[in-house]
């Protein structure tokens, strides 16, 4: 296929600051079918033009995504829904009020309009109003949807600068936006409203207590995710590292295990545990729950920069954004989603 672009594939934006010129520049590869680099709230994105099947195509190679797995149609704002899904139930308006711009991915059913490519072939389709102030200027200018999925390879760790964006899959985008290390960390919150129950497919930020007070939404999370919702298969997000989740109490012992059997081990935790063997070490989650999401992915980076086989990760407690972390890292260990009362 031609390049459709002027620029060098894997052009660099020059700085964090949402310059015009850039903004321009990126409009103009999305009409030309090209791929973005687009910095979000949560994580960088790679865009396209969700109106042009080849454009989203090249979304699929570029991850190595399998073509069943539905894209996040990312909008500047509500108005624009109409476009792309067929009803939006009263909810889903309470919803994007109280939670747009932000990090909140709505599941509706589709337009008739909406490519097969982009929704999987599912009748509904998801939409989301990222709040990072560069692709607010990016949407407003380009006019349509952006399809974006994370920007890493598939089944890979979400990429939360632009530099983890370059690493992975700078050769396969057109422009990369820099728009500095992303404020939340880890993916929006996908809630289901096609059905007869609003569920939650993946955990995020906003939490469903956190819906039911702005829309009085009694939402659940859904009880297979994999059904409804292709990408949240069970191994994702994962480093090279083999990741064990283990109680604080048996980080010690685990520790002991892993040196016993020639293993480089380091641990993964908001705290350290008292007696820490030197050659061990600690990748620190941080105390807040906001803190430990926005530093989740860059420390199963750095598990992987120094070379260890197994990362010791001790899973944090808070029952709200912890939630998210939670089933982040036991996808990163292979186990599926977190447990949960619903
Ligand atoms: O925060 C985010 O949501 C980021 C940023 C870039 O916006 N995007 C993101 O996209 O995480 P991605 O493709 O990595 O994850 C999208 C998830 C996938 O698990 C996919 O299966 C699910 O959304 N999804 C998309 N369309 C769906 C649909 N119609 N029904 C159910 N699940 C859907
Ligand atoms: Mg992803």
């Amino acid at each position: 296929m031609n390049d459709p672009l002027d620029g060098a594939p894997g052009e660099v934006s020059p700085g964090p600051q949402a310059q015009g010129q850039e903004v321009r520049k990126a409009v103009q590869v999305l009409r030309r079918g090209g791929l973005i680099g687009l910095p979000t709230e949560t994580v960088y994105g790679l865009g396209a033009d969700a109106g042009n099947a080849h454009a989203v195509a090249r979304i699929f190679a570029a991850k190595g995504r399998p073509p069943d797995h539905p894209l996040i149609v990312h909008l500047h704002d509500f108005g624009q829904i109409g476009a792309w899904a067929r009803q939006v139930p009263r909810v889903a308006r309470e919803l994007a009020e109280a939670f747009w711009p932000g990090p909140l991915t709505l599941i509706l059913p589709r337009a008739p309009t909406v490519l097969d490519a982009v929704t999987g072939g599912l009748d509904t389709v998801a939409l989301r109003v990222p709040s990072h102030p560069l692709a607010r200027r990016v949407l407003e200018q380009f006019g349509g949807g952006i399809a974006a999925p994370s920007a890493n390879p598939h089944k890979k760790i979400s990429p939360t600068t632009m530099q983890d964006v370059r690493e992975a899959l700078g050769d396969a985008v057109d422009l990369l936006l820099d728009g500095g290390p992303c404020a939340l960390g880890i993916e929006s919150t996908i809630v289901d409203l096609s059905g007869a129950r609003a569920r939650i497919l993946r955990p995020g930020s906003i939490t469903p207590e956190a819906m039911q007070q702005v829309a009085g939404l009694d939402v659940g999370y859904a009880v297979d995710p994999t059904l409804r919702s292709p990408g949240s298969m069970s191994l994702h997000y994962a480093p090279q590292a083999r990741v064990v989740l283990i109680p604080v109490a048996q980080v010690q012992q685990e520790i002991d295990a892993c040196i016993a059997r020639g293993l480089r081990a380091g641990v993964l935790s908001a705290r350290r545990v008292p007696t820490w063997p030197a050659q061990i070490p600690w990748l620190a989650l941080g105390e807040s729950p906001a803190e430990q999401a926005q530093h989740l992915y860059q420390r199963l980076r750095e598990a992987d920069r120094l070379g260890l086989d197994v990362l010791i990760a001790v899973p944090p407690g808070d029952p709200g954004i912890g939630h998210a972390v939670r089933d982040r890292l036991r996808r990163a260990a292979g186990l599926g989603e977190a447990p949960h009362q619903a």
